[in-house]
């Protein structure tokens, strides 16, 4: 697939910053990749920590103004940017099938899901709200209001280049806020796309600001805002060894942080599951974005007594998975890089080495129409055990190892037995079972009978080390929003009329 639009003027090759398309200060630039190919699809600027400090004058200048606007004119606002998205959907996905690697169709999809958020904290926008509490004294009134938080740090990830950003902008413009965005290295296209569509959509120079950098520079630019008092919000989507950096690095200016971290999804099918259906839900689950999900199964416990039958159906359901760079029609892209796929081959190799088997793939592919691409063979691995790295470590990557268990204490114990708590799947038709297990399972999300959980009005989110804070739904706004209760005192005591 060649980086021809409709829109060329979405391809942007330098960063947003205070209204103006700009360079790195030093001119320094970074090649983005197109993970199928090897191919160099463009160029964008290489910004510096400098660039970082001027970001964030600009967004606290657009900040002191933007925060006196109605909610009214920021949910229109939000509105235009949806439509231009919608508008111009085709192109956002192509940009992002080349510099991530996803299906064409899976691009498609996300550009639709990212665009959800936009709509939703459009409407929410018009709903934060406040309180007026009830007074002790009659000549008192009590009231809550809810402020701007302030300048936000988005720092957003390369597996959802779009939908991210949406998410983590949407409610600061929603709230009053002024932005500061970082996206992954290997997928800045996307995120300048999605700063051009709301730039045309209306947004005030310096409103929101977004960088691209190298992996390189990357902690630099984040240290900036980090240690930068202006900056009063970090929201951050990405692993939990960089989302502890930032509560450690954040911790002397006492920054607000939305943490979406690393997960370890259990995927558990009960002997009385309807096996079809979790298998279906299995392949929704694992297979998004070749398995490069934050959400996805990576742990599936079947009890012993459909252990064998549940296999075989998974078998052919992924023995039957095509692989192929984005347009190809292929249900399987490539993965992210060279690393990505070195740490998929060395989970199974350790798995092999400790007693689990193949049932089917089992290595790197060959794509023969792209023949430098970083590709994975979906596989399935049986008697996979809690010793194994792909039971404790995120695989990210099309790989499903498969457990047996007897017992609901046993299943829900070793689905617990993890410092990560994001996503947890289960499939059982016992009602009674359905409620003990869903409020026992440690994850701040769980799916029953079912293999999506992403959706804009639902609280996206994790525990234990899999980070704090919610992304959509009506919980979604607050993250952004700082509260403030008014006391208004000595008023005239109220007299009988
Ligand atoms: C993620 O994997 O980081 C997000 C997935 C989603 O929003 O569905």
């Amino acid at each position: 697939m060649n980086l021809t639009l409709n829109r060329t003027d979405l391809i942007r090759s330098e960063s947003l910053l205070d209204g103006a398309w700009v360079a790195a200060s030093d001119g320094r630039r970074l090649e983005v990749i197109n993970p199928a190919t090897g191919d160099t699809i463009g160029q964008v600027p290489d910004c510096s920590a400098e660039d970082g400090r001027a970001a964030v004058d600009a967004a606290q200048r657009a900040f002191g103004l933007f925060r006196h606007t109605v909610a009214r004119d920021r949910a229109a606002l939000l509105m235009r940017w949806h439509a231009l998205v919608l508008a111009n959907a085709e192109d956002l996905a192509r940009l992002m099938s080349l510099e991530q690697g996803k299906p064409l169709a899976e691009s498609r999809t996300e550009v639709a899901y990212g665009a959800s958020y936009i709509s939703w904290f459009a409407e929410e926008a018009k709903r934060g709200g406040g309180d007026i509490i009830p007074e002790q004294h009659a000549n008192h009134r009590l009231l809550v209001i809810k402020q701007p938080v302030g300048v936000v740090a988005a720092i957003t990830p390369w597996n959802f280049p779009m939908a991210m950003l949406a998410r983590k902008i949407a409610p600061a413009i929603a709230a009053g806020c002024a932005v500061v965005c970082k996206p992954a290295e290997d997928t800045p296209l996307t995120a300048l796309a999605m700063a051009a569509l709301l730039q045309e959509a209306g947004a005030p120079a310096g409103l929101v600001n977004v960088l691209t950098t190298s992996r390189e520079r990357a902690a630099g630019l984040a240290d900036t805002w980090l240690e930068d008092f202006r900056v009063r919000k970090i929201s951050f989507t990405g692993s939990t060894p960089v989302g502890k950096h930032l509560a450690r690095q954040s911790a002397d200016t006492l920054k607000r942080l939305s943490l979406e971290l690393g997960g370890n999804a259990p995927f558990i099918v009960f002997e009385d599951a309807d096996l079809d259906a979790a298998v279906a839900g299995l392949m929704v689950a694992k297979f998004r974005n070749a398995g490069q999900t934050c959400i996805c199964p990576n742990r599936v416990y079947v009890h012993q007594g459909v252990y064998e039958r549940f296999i075989d159906k998974l078998a052919a359901r992924v023995g039957s998975l095509t692989i192929g760079p984005a347009t190809s029609g292929a249900e399987i892209g490539p993965l992210i890089n060279a690393r990505a796929v070195d740490k998929v081959e060395s989970h199974l190799q350790d798995a092999l080495g400790r007693g689990a088997k193949i049932v089917v793939g089992g290595g790197r592919h060959h794509c023969a129409e792209a023949p430098n691409g970083h590709f994975f063979t979906p596989t399935v691995v049986a008697d996979v055990d809690a010793s194994m790295r792909m039971s404790c470590e995120e695989t990210f990557g099309p790989l499903v190892p498969v457990t047996p268990f007897s017992t609901d204490e046993e299943v829900i114990a070793l689905a617990n037995d993890t410092p990560y708590g994001l996503a947890a799947y289960f499939y059982s038709r016992d009602i009674d079972r359905v409620w003990q297990v869903a409020e026992a399972i440690e994850a701040g999300m769980v799916a029953v009978n079912d293999g999506a959980l992403s959706t804009e009005i639902a609280p996206f989110g994790g525990i234990k080390e899999s980070g704090y804070g919610r992304e959509g739904s009506r919980y979604g706004l607050d993250e952004y929003l700082n509260i403030k209760y008014i006391r208004h005192g000595n008023l005239a005591a109220r007299q009988p009329a």
